[in-house]
């Protein structure tokens, strides 16, 4: 046996060592080998060894975009997280077509990544991308928002907010704030998107119950300020303008942009239209201060941490729960100066 100090006194020793530190490395390149496939009940399944500490988990993501600061703060969640963590991580960015997003997730295929995880857009059209994704033997982890499949297994768990709940929140706050009555105007994230259809249902569901509060105008302001300012502005205009006396926005960068639109229409955000949305990012809060935005439902972007802590998991073969939801909380007014000194998105 060679010693611990001088391993390879002899020189047929030390070639045949090196032939086979060679034949290992290339063993160790073959992904299936250190990574499990999904079993069909969700769980990571069992077969991996765990990634030798030497060789950084390769992980690719795919991001909607930059529509809002929520967006912002998520991506910065999952960059800094990754690079905390060692991660080997391959970012790219959709800009908002499902198109992009399709062809990021291939390219991670052909990359060979060890786990897949994305944000998609919209909820549907993703079964034929995630059966190639499953044949190449590759994990998913959905973050942020839901995919409607007719095949469960596609993906392992999915991390994100409720979002019905986070509508039914926001219309409590209304009913409570306005006595159960109010003309409402709608702002809808982007159309088809995981948090504009469950927004608008949780919503729905609780004004049902208040004959009081009806939505007169409802459209999509695509989750950015701009189109939120300019869909308030053609909601103002409209026959039913002069009427409305609520503002629900699905997020806080169209609630922004709205406020601006009301300001310029003549009438006071916040007290003439009273307003409520959903994120809790840090400007929503100072619109809060500034007497302007009424209550924010907070819905957290800071994923990163959830996202690799289930990589891993999935890595190391452990099981996950098919659902991680993050949770939600109200703010209002009364507050908001305080909670602004402490927000860190
Ligand atoms: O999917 C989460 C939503 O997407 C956030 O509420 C919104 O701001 C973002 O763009």
């Amino acid at each position: 046996m060679p010693s611990p100090t001088m391993p390879f006194r002899h020189p047929l020793r030390l070639a045949l060592a090196l032939v086979a530190a060679a034949l290992l490395a290339a063993c160790g390149e073959g992904k299936p080998s250190t990574t499990p496939t999904p079993n069909g009940d969700g769980t990571a399944g069992s077969a991996a060894a765990p990634t030798p500490a030497t060789k950084p988990i390769r992980v690719g993501f795919a991001q909607i975009g930059a529509e809002s600061d929520w967006r912002k703060a998520n991506t910065d969640s999952i960059r800094s997280e990754a690079e905390r963590r060692g991660i080997d991580l391959t970012f790219s960015d959709a800009q908002q077509k499902q198109d992009n997003q399709i062809k990021a997730l291939r390219n991670f295929i052909a990359q060979g990544v060890d786990v897949i995880a994305f944000s998609p857009v919209v909820e549907t059209g993703w079964e034929p991308v995630l059966r190639e994704i499953k044949a190449a033997g590759i994990p998913v982890v959905l973050t942020d928002r839901a995919v409607e499949v007719t095949d469960e297994s596609l993906f392992v768990t999915f991390i994100g907010a409720d979002f019905v709940e986070e509508g039914r929140q926001a219309a409590k706050w209304l009913v409570e704030a306005t006595g159960g009555k109010a003309v409402v105007a709608e702002l809808q994230g982007t159309p088809g998107s995981a948090p504009a259809i469950d927004r608008k249902r949780g919503f729905e569901e609780v004004i049902r119950e208040h004959p009081g509060i009806s939505i007169v105008k409802s459209q999509s302001g695509e989750f950015t300020r701009a189109k939120g300012r300019e869909v308030m502005e053609t909601f103002l205009k409209s026959p039913e303008g002069a009427t409305i006396t609520a503002l629900y926005a699905h997020n806080d960068d169209m609630a922004i942009g709205a406020i601006e639109a009301i300001k310029a229409a003549g009438r006071t955000p916040g007290v003439d239209i009273k307003v409520v949305s959903i994120d809790a990012v840090k400007a929503a809060f100072e619109a809060m201060v500034a007497g302007e935005l009424n209550c924010t439902v907070e819905c957290s972007p800071l994923l990163g941490p959830q996202l690799f802590d289930a990589v891993q998991a999935v890595i190391d073969g452990k099981e996950l729960p098919r659902r991680i939801v993050t949770p939600a909380k109200v703010y209002g007014q009364s507050t908001a100066a305080e909670d602004l000194k402490s927000r860190v998105y």
